[in-house]
């Protein structure tokens, strides 16, 4: 696929095309549906990354559906994660007795999905599940499981379908490796 803008040498490989991920994107939302027949799901996505997966996921959920965002800042160099977090836009209304889902863009250490897991059940929701389009592979810290998992990755930098890199990329429609500085 060629590149829909000049990445000056940015881009390395295309690992998930703009097909596989919307065909994954759709499986996702079927399950999703058919696990929360009857209820209504609130999908929590964590800003920035997860913007454009919550906003594909919530038209592939064919049912009611509700979103609602967070926004997180993690201490420390921005290319790792300290483990931690600081909440910089909480939710905007009680989950109390909701069906949440949890999303991600992409689980690396785990420890922003483990610190909002922990955050979001201490609000009695109903339920608290967890999504994330990407997971590393060879995770080895399962401190929280993720229930929906779009795809695994080797460990690169990626980016593209909301992943930055330096604030550029994220509208790229596929995800590829990283080869700038
Ligand atoms: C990314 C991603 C997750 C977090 C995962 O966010 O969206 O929130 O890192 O890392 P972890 O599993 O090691 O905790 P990032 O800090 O890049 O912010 P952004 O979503 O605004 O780009």
């Amino acid at each position: 696929m060629t590149a829909p803008y000049p990445l000056e040498g940015d881009l390395g490989e295309i690992l998930v095309t703009a097909e596989q991920i919307k065909t994954r994107v759709d499986e996702l939302g079927a399950q999703i549906a058919d696990d929360m027949a009857g209820k209504t799901p609130l999908l929590v996505g964590v800003l920035k990354g997860s913007v454009i997966f919550v906003s594909d996921l919530m038209r592939s959920i064919h049912g009611p559906v509700d979103i609602d965002f967070m926004a997180v800042s993690s201490y420390g160099n921005s290319t790792e994660s300290s483990g931690v977090v600081k909440i910089i836009k909480d939710l905007d209304a009680s989950i109390e007795g909701r069906d949440v889902i949890l999303c991600e863009d992409i689980i690396d250490s785990g420890l922003t999905m483990q610190y909002l897991y922990e955050h979001l059940s201490n609000q009695s929701p109903a339920s608290l599940r967890t999504c994330s389009l990407l997971v590393r592979e060879g995770r080895t810290d399962p401190a929280v499981s993720v229930d929906y998992v779009g795809f695994e990755l080797p460990p690169a930098f990626v980016i593209g379908y909301g992943l930055d890199a330096k604030h550029k990329y994220r509208n790229l429609p596929y995800i590829g490796t990283y080869t700038g500085d």
